[in-house]
């Protein structure tokens, strides 16, 4: 069954810029998938798209081995439109010419509309400030074609042709440094492929309920991990609004979470939601496992693997469970099946694969088709507070990463206070929304200081707050004096075992946001 009436497909030819695409058009609320520009013709037609739009590209349509687009996409009676690469494809393809640009454009150009169209409709009169990437440029169209506008080093930026229902532009309307990019792609959509804004949360889990019944069947058991994080909790509660109290959720308990970690979701999904969750205490048996390690890579294995026993133990006491649901977002399915060029790879992305061949558990996945932003959107529409779904990212291994060295009860609990005070402070200065991550780590260096009239010798905790937008790079935030001095305070006075606190200043690259 197809769950979306109206939806673009999205061929990527490997720009870094794909995945604006797909969320530029979700935010004007149409429904897109990123496909690899590799796909089978058949699976092209058999996604029966509203609309096709071709991604730019890292190759020139020089290269040996460029990517090509197929023909007979023109032949679906669908509006195209291709920016960057997809439209250099495009004319090439169609006999147009291509060359080398004598300029390269990268960065910022002004463009100007000649020809009017419902592409560029009420954006006709001023030059527009748009986004370049590019090596090459449209020196002719293709006959049929008609351009309709330059940009002001007379480089061809956007062109039509009403024959193939073809729109195609130079620039990048996806990047926001484009103005009116937006309205750009909007038009697209909204006056070009005659599509309505129908995609809402609302109506997503509308589809996604029906969708998991489906799936799961009239009598299907489901089992589900959670983790403490937003993605685990909000699969869960679509998947307990599908199949109620068929789905059985697991809190594994390591032992190396933060202070009330657990507490949060566990009480949210039980109290609010009614929901059939256990609560494994096995610290103990990931405490053990961890005596006498210090290597950061032994930690995440032995973490890992101990999960998986402990899960796969306790999901063994549901009767006939059939399914296992797993809050993997789109991002990961992109990077999967990605285009990267003749060099692809393809990764796994199943966070407990283990688990999946020991217990040949079917995948439940309602969160695949989402991005992290829509993630949050959605589980504010099903009624999780935002105490649960604002929360900063958390680590796996959670913190055994955070304790450089050996990892113990009494470490755990010193470095659980710390950061407890860490995250209080940064939310009483209100600065919690404002950063991607905040937290403390625990370094068993021992230095001396003086408390009272006594000497102490005692360990050192490391403050580290950063911002990012994806984690790949991220900057240390300028706290406040005021904000670092009360927790610096607050610590050494309120953590026995900690005399001294540093604050990180290290951005990444090259250092990483955790250390280890
Ligand atoms: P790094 O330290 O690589 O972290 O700059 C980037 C982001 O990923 C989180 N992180 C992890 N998350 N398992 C996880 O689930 C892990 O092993 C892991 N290591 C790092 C980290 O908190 C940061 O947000």
């Amino acid at each position: 069954m197809d769950i979306h009436s109206q939806k673009i497909l999205i061929l990527d030819f490997g720009s870094q810029y794909t995945q604006l695409i797909a969320r530029r058009v979700r935010e004007a609320k149409v429904y897109s998938e990123i496909h690899p520009c590799t796909i089978k013709f058949k699976d092209i037609e058999n996604f029966n798209a509203s609309g096709i739009i071709l991604s730019g590209s890292p190759f020139s349509v020089f290269d040996k081995g460029a990517p090509k687009v197929d023909k007979r996409i023109f032949e679906l009676g669908v509006p195209v439109l291709g920016i960057c690469y997809g439209l250099q494809a495009v004319v090439k393809l169609l006999g147009g010419v291509v060359e080398k640009s004598k300029t390269r454009e990268y960065g910022a150009a002004t463009i100007k509309v000649s020809n009017p169209s419902p592409f560029f409709t009420t954006l006709t009169k001023k030059p527009l400030n748009v986004w370049m990437s590019h090596g090459d440029c449209v020196k002719k169209v293709p006959s049929g074609f008609k351009v309709i506008s330059k940009s002001s080093n007379g480089v061809i930026a956007a062109v039509k042709s009403d024959k193939f229902n073809f729109h195609g532009v130079q620039f990048h309307p996806e990047v926001v440094h484009t103005q009116k990019g937006e309205k750009i792609i909007r038009n697209f959509l909204f006056k070009i492929c005659k599509l309505k804004p129908t995609w809402t949360m609302a109506s997503f889990i509308e589809t996604i309920t029906s969708e998991i019944q489906d799936k799961v069947g009239k009598d299907g058991k489901v089992v589900c991990g959670i983790s403490g994080g937003v993605d685990s909790a909000v699969a869960a509660v679509l998947v307990h609004k599908a199949i109620g109290r068929r789905l059985s959720c697991i809190f594994v308990d390591n032992g190396v979470l933060r202070k009330g970690e657990g507490d949060k979701v566990y009480k949210t999904l039980r109290k609010n939601f009614k929901m059939n969750i256990s609560m494994v205490d096995a610290s103990s048996r990931f405490l053990k496992k961890l005596k006498k390690v210090t290597d950061p890579e032994k930690k995440r294995k032995i973490i890992g693997n101990e999960f998986i026993h402990v899960f796969e133990a306790e999901a063994k006491k549901i009767k006939d469970v059939g399914f296992l649901a797993q809050g993997t977002l789109y991002p990961d399915v992109i990077e999967s099946v990605s285009f990267k060029g003749p060099s692809a790879t393809i990764k796994s992305h199943h966070n407990v694969g283990g688990l999946l061949k020991n217990m040949r558990l079917k995948l439940v996945e309602p969160l695949r088709e989402l991005f992290k932003d829509e993630v949050r959107a959605l589980g504010r529409e099903l009624g999780i507070s935002d105490e649960v779904l604002e929360r900063h990212p958390f680590p796996g291994p959670g913190l055994a990463i955070r304790i450089i060295g050996e990892v113990t009860e009494p470490r755990c609990a010193m470095l659980r206070e710390a950061d407890a005070i860490v995250l209080e402070e940064i939310k009483s200065a209100g600065l919690y929304l404002k950063m991607w991550q905040a937290f403390a780590v625990l370094l068993p260096v021992k230095t001396v200081g003086v408390m009272g009239d006594e000497r102490t010798y005692e360990f050192t905790v490391a403050v580290r707050a950063v911002e990012s937008v994806d984690a790949m790079t991220a900057d240390w935030v300028r706290l406040p004096y005021d904000v670092l001095a009360k927790m610096s305070s607050r610590i050494i006075n309120e953590v026995k075992g900690v005399n001294r606190v540093v604050y990180d200043i290290s951005s990444k690259p090259p250092s990483t946001i955790e250390w280890e």
